[in-house]
């Protein structure tokens, strides 16, 4: 297989074309630190070509679901720094995933009772589902002009701390309707300054995050993370190919490592994440979903010629049809991302084309062992069938 085959994706060369998809498991201890078991869960999965973590927040003042993790203080830095040792112990190449989530702040995570901020004083769509019901996305408090320097910032602090941690690179996350997604798309910034308007406007405050990430790791261990078609939380743009045509080719200027494009067909946010549960509609009804809706083109093949660096595709793919995608040059490599919940093996799996184990959808979020280190590899499987 192809997809088994190695890859050079930056400064690195992977083992193979598989990459494990950022996935928030909500396993970090009350000071937003991952806990041990996450060193145990990522290091079961190193055998991917490349991991990229859960999303991680680059600040106080990005708060979603208790016990998500983040990378912004000394306590967290160090307890990143296990995990990806163990990584390494393992043969991994790890990547961290960073993001600021903006108006998907939750008002109850935010300090000191300030209000969550965004581009444009819009709502998400939605909410987060907790333990005591769903909390809805507040209206967020559009940045002052001024406020906005100190964020890109702490994207460049939590870069310093992912190196400092031993990260391999950093996914900047700036799609799925988080804070840079927010300022990329039309519906949701609503500026009138330097950081609205204009599509060069809308991604000033991206390419400002990847610049400064670029200037603490290099653009060989930096990549992005774009979904043009994510409407969940009812973000949209008016013109996706331009946008984000532009976007990429200024990717591109940059020679940062990889842009991972989230752009399937067969996954839909609201059946899968609580985040969206219950409020979002399907996309047959106009929200929701990763996939382009009707009339609009898929971006991948518009796109792909605009980057010189490896294209990760991600959404829905299966073995074969992930095989066909990196045989045709449609992409450099496949991320999986509920298959890697269930499936810490899953490199093997497709080699012996072994059968998959269904993930459990009511441990995605539940913080302790159980759905998380305990799916098994084919190698413990065996070592559990009795001897005749
Ligand atoms: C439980 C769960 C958590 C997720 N967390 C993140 C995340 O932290 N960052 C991100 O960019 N995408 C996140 N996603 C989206 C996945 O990375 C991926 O795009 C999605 O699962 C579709 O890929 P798949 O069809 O291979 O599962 C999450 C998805 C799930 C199911």
């Amino acid at each position: 297989m192809k997809l088994l085959e190695p890859v050079r994706i930056g400064r690195h060369l992977l083992k193979n074309r598989i990459v494990m998809a950022p996935l928030a498991r909500a396993r970090g201890d009350e000071r937003r630190a991952p806990k041990d078991i996450v060193g145990t869960y990522y290091s079961q999965r190193a055998t991917a070509g490349l991991i990229v973590t859960e999303a991680c927040h680059v600040s106080p003042t990005s708060a979603t679901r208790a016990r998500a993790t983040a990378n912004h203080d000394a306590h967290q830095t160090l307890a990143w720094k296990q995990v990806v040792d163990a990584v390494h112990a393992a043969g991994g190449v790890i990547f961290q995933q960073i993001y600021h989530v903006g108006r998907k702040s939750l008002l109850s995570g935010m300090p000191n009772g300030q209000v969550p901020v965004a581009p444009s004083a819009i709502a998400a769509y939605g909410g987060i589902m907790k333990e005591d019901g769903l909390e809805e996305f507040p209206v967020p408090r559009a940045l002052a002009l001024h406020e906005i320097a100190p964020i890109v910032e702490d994207h460049r602090q939590a870069v310093r701390r992912a190196g400092e941690a031993g990260f391999d690179g950093v996914e900047i996350l700036a799609g799925n309707g988080f804070l840079i997604d927010q300022f990329l798309r039309d519906s949701t910034n609503k500026r009138t300054d330097s950081y609205g308007g204009s599509k060069e406007n809308r991604a000033r405050f991206l390419f400002e995050v990847v610049d400064a990430a670029i200037a603490e790791l290099g653009a060989d261990r930096v990549g992005v993370r774009l979904s043009p078609h994510f409407r969940a939380d009812h973000i949209d743009d008016s013109d996706p190919v331009g946008t984000f045509s532009y976007v990429v080719s200024e990717l591109d200027r940059r020679g940062i490592a990889f842009i991972h494009l989230l752009e399937g067909t067969s996954y839909d946010n609201s059946g899968d994440i609580p985040l969206y549960q219950r409020l979002v509609k399907k996309p047959s009804a106009g929200g929701g979903g990763a996939g382009p809706r009707s009339g609009e083109p898929f971006l991948a093949p518009i796109l792909r010629p605009l980057f010189r660096g490896a294209l990760i595709l991600n959404s829905g793919y299966t073995r074969d049809s992930a095989e066909q995608a990196v045989r045709s040059g449609a992409a450099d490599a496949i991320s999986f991302g509920r298959l890697y919940i269930s499936n810490p093996d899953l490199p093997e799996r497709f080699r012996l084309n072994a059968p998959l184990t269904e993930p459990d959808t009511a441990t995605y979020y539940t913080n302790g062992p159980e759905g998380y280190i305990d799916y098994p590899s084919l190698g413990d499987r065996v070592a559990q069938v009795p001897a005749a």
